[in-house]
């Protein structure tokens, strides 16, 4: 087990810059996730810890020791692919057992490590099988099976869930949220899935364009994204991020309608040169009740889509005057339709002001 340092890593391939300046330390132990959009380096960041991408700049240490020049195979990482890439002509057992035969550990140890794995990820039934024996989710557990067979010191793993069926992917998810609690090997996991990233990371470092935007406990990135495209990446349904202006008193949005602001704000909105956007998540929005007081003011709205979703429903509503909308979430048993009249409200407290051009985060 071992820490996992990057310091200023950067990978070029003829012109294209997949990862530029990269630079994190994962401790020993812990669970690190890196989330993003497609493109964005995930992968490549992942290649460079294994050593199967070689580093245009920066240092990369494993321990403390730079391994920037050491080969894949002396690195003791192990890495999981999304396709999984298990030896077909091999049964089950001989997939998990493989790594270990390379490594030349005696037969009896061999054998009570597979036993063990194989017990760990229920696929016992299935060690004498050929992967192609095997449904998708099974063949994905074995490719994870082989790795921590191995214990490495190091656990890469490159969207391996993203196979499954949503039942398996949860149950897969939890598993190995609780495999890493056991084994405790320090792991780095790619995913563009947000979700995946909020439940199973200790850190997420969210990547666009090649490099960090944010690194931080899920909390943190949740309740304070640095940017605007932190902020509508986590987060599920999306942030709403909208054009805004100001006029001294009032946010003004959709064209024409005032959102009166506490005096924090407004310092702060004072502070703000130049354009900017207003970001709100769905569940900060309150939908009028009929017993609310009508002296408060509230933005007019229509609904134009419905979306139940068991625990509570979303709503897609629009500002007919501009065509511009947002998402909120209200309650589930919600009895709204289509081309309803809608007033709604923005809890003050839950407002993000992001610089329209470089999408910075201005009120903390
Ligand atoms: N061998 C290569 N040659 C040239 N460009 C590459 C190569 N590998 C990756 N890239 C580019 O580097 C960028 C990052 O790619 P990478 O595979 O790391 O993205 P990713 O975040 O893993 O995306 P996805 O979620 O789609 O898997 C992309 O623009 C990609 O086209
Ligand atoms: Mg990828």
């Amino acid at each position: 087990m071992a820490q996992v340092s990057l310091e200023g890593i950067t990978r070029q391939f003829d012109r294209v810059t997949a990862i530029e300046d990269i630079t994190f330390k994962i401790p020993d132990r812990a669970f690190w996730v890196l989330v993003g959009p497609s493109g964005c380096g995930k992968s490549t960041v992942l290649r460079t810890i294994a050593g199967l991408e070689s580093i245009t700049r920066g240092e990369l240490y494993i321990g403390n020791k730079l391994v920037n020049d050491i080969p894949a195979r002396q690195r003791d990482v192990a890495m999981v692919f999304q396709n999984y890439a298990l030896y077909p002509h091999l049964t089950v057992a001989d997939n998990l057992a493989f790594g270990l035969k390379m490594r030349r550990e005696n037969t009896q140890e061999i054998a009570r490590k597979v036993q063990e794995v194989s017990r760990t990820l229920d696929i016992e039934h299935l060690l004498k099988r050929k992967p192609k024996q095997l449904s998708g989710g099974q063949q994905q557990r074995v490719a994870l099976g082989r790795a921590i067979a191995r214990q490495p010191q190091v656990f890469l793993l490159d969207e391996p869930l993203s196979n499954l069926d949503a039942q398996l992917r949860d149950d897969t998810r939890a598993e190995l949220k609780q495999l890493h609690q056991r084994v405790g090997i320090t792991t780095v996991y790619v995913t563009h899935d947000q979700v995946e990233a909020m439940s199973l990371a200790d850190q997420i470092v969210v990547l666009a364009d090649g490099r960090v935007q944010q690194i931080g406990s899920p909390q943190t990135i949740y309740a304070n994204p640095v940017n605007s495209m932190v902020a509508g990446f986590i987060g599920n349904p999306p942030m709403n991020i909208l054009p805004a202006a100001y006029d001294g008193e009032s946010l003004i949005i959709f064209k024409n309608q005032g959102i009166k602001l506490d005096s924090a704000l407004k310092q702060q909105l004072k502070l703000v040169n130049g354009s900017f956007k207003l970001g709100i998540r769905p569940e900060h929005i309150t939908l009028k009740s009929s017993s609310a007081q009508d002296h408060e003011d509230w933005l007019l709205l229509e609904a134009d889509l419905i979306e139940p979703l068991g625990r509570e429903t979303l709503v897609k509503a629009i500002a007919p005057e501009c065509n511009l909308g947002l998402n909120l979430l209200t309650d589930a048993d919600w009895q709204g339709k289509k081309g309803d009249r809608l007033e709604v409200k923005f809890d003050l407290e839950q407002l993000f002001i992001f610089d329209a051009n470089s999408g910075l985060t201005l009120n903390t």
